[in-house]
């Protein structure tokens, strides 16, 4: 496990220094090369494939979200941060967040963007998260849980929220048919050539990649239910075209 806190200095757990160059994956490298122009180049593609604009995007993730005062909030794959810069625009101080990505990249950008007392940029990754057990009322993760291993990050989400803490998400979903493991095939060879070219050979990798991680809604609201999760939801958000698989908007509470 490793866990970087930005602007300081770059540490393992174990106080040793890394050189985060030399560890850096194809997804990290994808990410790194699109961070100063994530937000623009991220808004062109979810107007172009779903129809929304990335900022009405963000907005109806967190209209499902319910915050207090005094709590504390975690953005699973923060990116440059637009989730804790939303949220400290509509709550100020009045809560805790902690933003957990892998690409210290997307971090630097995020700091430039956001630079609050109340919001914690933390290099590390979310399949073996730097925290306790019980250790925040909210988890969030926008457009980033196709990029993971999902059962494991549950599984980390769950450690870390309290007994009755939410969890909400928005995310890429698939349709049934995506469980035939040749239709899959199809989108990853399609999704690797779209992002080769338009985009760059570590994008078309990352992409591809997702393609196996993407679950469909029945399967995230079982997967959520036997992880211990109640009250899930999962709702299919509107989309421009039938054929491109929908975004989805997931919400739970962490059972005791
Ligand atoms: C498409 S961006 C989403 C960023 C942000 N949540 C948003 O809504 O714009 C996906 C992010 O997931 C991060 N990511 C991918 N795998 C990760 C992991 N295992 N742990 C933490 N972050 C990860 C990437 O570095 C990238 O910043």
């Amino acid at each position: 496990m490793f866990c970087v806190y930005i602007n300081e200095v770059l540490l393992l757990a174990d106080g040793q220094k890394i050189d985060m160059m030399d560890d850096k994956t194809i997804l990290q490298e994808a990410f790194t090369e699109m961070a100063p122009r994530y937000e623009t180049l991220v808004d062109g593609e979810l107007n172009r494939f779903w129809g929304w604009r990335y900022d009405q995007f963000i907005n109806r993730l967190l209209e499902e979200v319910d915050i207090v005062d005094g709590l504390s909030v975690l953005d699973v794959a923060t990116g440059t941060a637009m989730i804790p810069k939303k949220l400290i625009g509509r709550y100020g101080d009045s809560i805790r967040i902690v933003g957990l990505d892998i690409t210290l990249a997307m971090l630097r950008r995020g700091k430039k963007l956001l630079d609050d007392p109340n919001v914690r940029l933390v290099c590390g990754s979310a399949m073996t998260m730097p925290y306790g057990t019980c250790s925040f009322d909210v988890v969030l993760c926008g457009l980033a849980t196709h990029h993971m291993d999902i059962p494991v990050l549950i599984s980390e989400i769950r450690r870390t929220l309290k007994p009755g803490g939410k969890l909400t998400i928005a995310d890429v979903g698939g349709s049934a048919v995506w469980r035939m493991p040749i239709v899959r095939f199809f989108l990853k060879v399609m999704a690797f050539i779209y992002f080769l070219t338009v985009e760059n050979a570590a994008r078309a990798w990352a992409e591809a990649d997702g393609v196996s991680n993407v679950l469909c809604a029945e399967d995230w609201a079982n997967l959520l239910s036997q992880m211990g999760f109640k009250g899930v939801t999962v709702v299919e958000l509107p989309s421009k075209f039938k054929w491109i698989p929908s975004p989805l908007l997931i919400k739970a509470t962490r059972g005791g």
